[in-house]
């Protein structure tokens, strides 16, 4: 914060500074920020957390929800106010069928201004493609809400032009004492500090924007690691603390979401994490009782794997460090968990990560998920999946977004992002990394 004072006074001495606003989705603060911090008109400066300031698109700097929210209680949330309700019965089969898919100007942006810097031809125009390649948009902090409108206003004038259905890819992002068993992507909201109602009101947020756009399809990812923290980390004390803010925000958000005929995907972590024996039928009981407690939401359409992680959705022979768990790649823990939720009343649909899967054999331990060294782009995403289980293969963490910092000094530091199988030099999880995107556009699988 600091530093960024400083520099807007210095800006305001320095002509050739004040020219040189940042663009829409740039950065434009943040600890350790050295850079510019005005943005170009018709977009603030806003800040998303203490390392991470935005221009986001507005006149006036958004301002966290606080007050809205108290009117709910922790134990007893009540449902979203007026608007519009969508059908409350939905499209049979898979969602992602006869629609185009929205590609989020914010990732392609990235990619664009990532491109911009590699010299070599060769690898600049490999990279531009990434930026048609269509990714999930996480809402990872309340502030950026207001553009899941603009993303959605885009499409739907995109379907209105084209005569296409689009369909707008989402990960709702920002339960209180987030990422509990880790500390990377420790998000804004704590329980102790009234995180539980505010998460109400970040979905409440959400709800309001999607509510405007009945003719845009929404696919939302819920809550990536949360829930298998539940299943394997309740001895960590911050995730036993979590576990009933876990579920009651789960549950409103699945609630919420279905309301306004949200197609949703709970996150199941990974065949490395859950598709152990010892895990599989916990966590199918966890997935199958939630589903229930939430009423049995038709538009939870399923589970969402691997997301943000590095494993194959079918792998040639198993890696090594898959140890001899029957379940060593995503299509045997799919197999191996999807009958399991059926028999606990779930019958779940699949969509699997395969963004940074390109290369396999990268890791020392199954467990190292922090920007693993020497991954590649994916599968790229696509309905011929191999399984009917599986609706999609997708593409979930935007690559290049970094998964969490190498700055041993940062509060948001975690070891696994100094093990030696993660590439040094990394930023603050969920902002650009960009040799590790140079990595990832050399090492693509398919080639870009
Ligand atoms: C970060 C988020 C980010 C997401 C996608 C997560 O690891 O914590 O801030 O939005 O990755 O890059």
């Amino acid at each position: 914060m600091f530093k960024s004072t400083a520099l807007v006074a210095l800006i305001s001495v320095v002509p050739a500074f004040v020219n040189a606003a940042q663009p829409l989705y740039a950065q434009c603060g943040g600890i350790g920020w050295t850079g510019d911090t005005s943005c170009v008109s018709g977009s603030v400066c806003t800040k998303l957390n203490d390392y991470y300031f935005q221009c986001l698109a507005g006149t006036t700097t958004s301002t966290p929800a606080t007050s809205s929210s108290t009117s709910k209680t922790t134990s007893t949330p009540t449902t979203s106010s007026s608007g519009s309700t969508p059908s409350t019965t939905p499209a049979a089969g898979n969602p992602y069928t006869g629609y185009q898919i929205y590609l989020t100007p914010y990732y392609a942006d990235e990619v664009k201004a990532a491109a911009a810097k590699i010299s070599d031809a060769t690898q600049k125009a490999k990279a531009l493609k990434v930026a048609d390649i269509p990714t999930f948009t996480w809402f990872d902090v309340v502030a950026k809400a207001p553009t899941l409108g603009t993303y959605l206003a885009d499409a739907s004038a995109k379907g209105k032009a084209s005569g296409q259905k689009y369909l707008v890819q989402i990960v709702v992002y920002d339960l209180p004492d987030r990422d509990c068993a880790a500390l990377a992507s420790n998000g804004e909201f704590s329980i102790a500090k009234d995180g539980l109602n505010k998460y109400y009101d970040y979905i409440d947020q959400l709800v309001a924007q999607i509510k405007k756009y009945p003719d845009v399809r929404v696919v939302a990812v819920i809550e990536p690691d949360s829930l298998a923290n539940l299943v394997t980390n309740l001895n960590v004390a911050k995730c036993s603390g979590a576990q009933t803010a876990y579920k009651q925000g789960t549950i409103y958000a699945l609630k919420q979401l279905n309301a306004v005929g949200v197609y949703m995907y709970l996150d199941a972590g990974h065949a490395g994490w859950l598709g152990w024996s010892a895990n599989l039928t916990p966590a199918a009981q966890l997935f199958s009782q939630l589903y229930k407690d939430a009423g049995s939401p038709a538009y939870l359409r399923g589970l969402a794997t691997n997301v943000a992680n590095y494993n194959a959705l079918s792998a040639g022979s198993p890696d090594p460090i898959t140890q001899g768990n029957s379940n060593y790649d995503e299509i045997h823990y799919i197999n191996a968990l999807a009958p399991a939720l059926a028999a606990g009343g779930f019958p779940a649909h699949f969509i699997v990560d395969q963004g940074r899967s390109g290369v396999q054999n990268i890791r020392q331990q199954w467990g190292d998920w922090c920007n693993v060294k020497g991954a590649g782009f994916g599968t790229r995403p696509t309905l011929n999946t191999g399984s009917s289980l599986i609706d999609a293969i997708v593409w979930v963490k935007p690559g290049g977004e970094c998964d969490g910092t190498s700055d041993t000094s940062s509060p948001r530091y975690d070891a696994h992002c100094g093990l030696s199988d993660a590439a040094p030099n990394a930023p603050e999880a969920g902002t650009w990394f960009q040799s590790y995107f140079e990595t990832l556009v050399k090492n693509a699988n398919p080639a870009l």
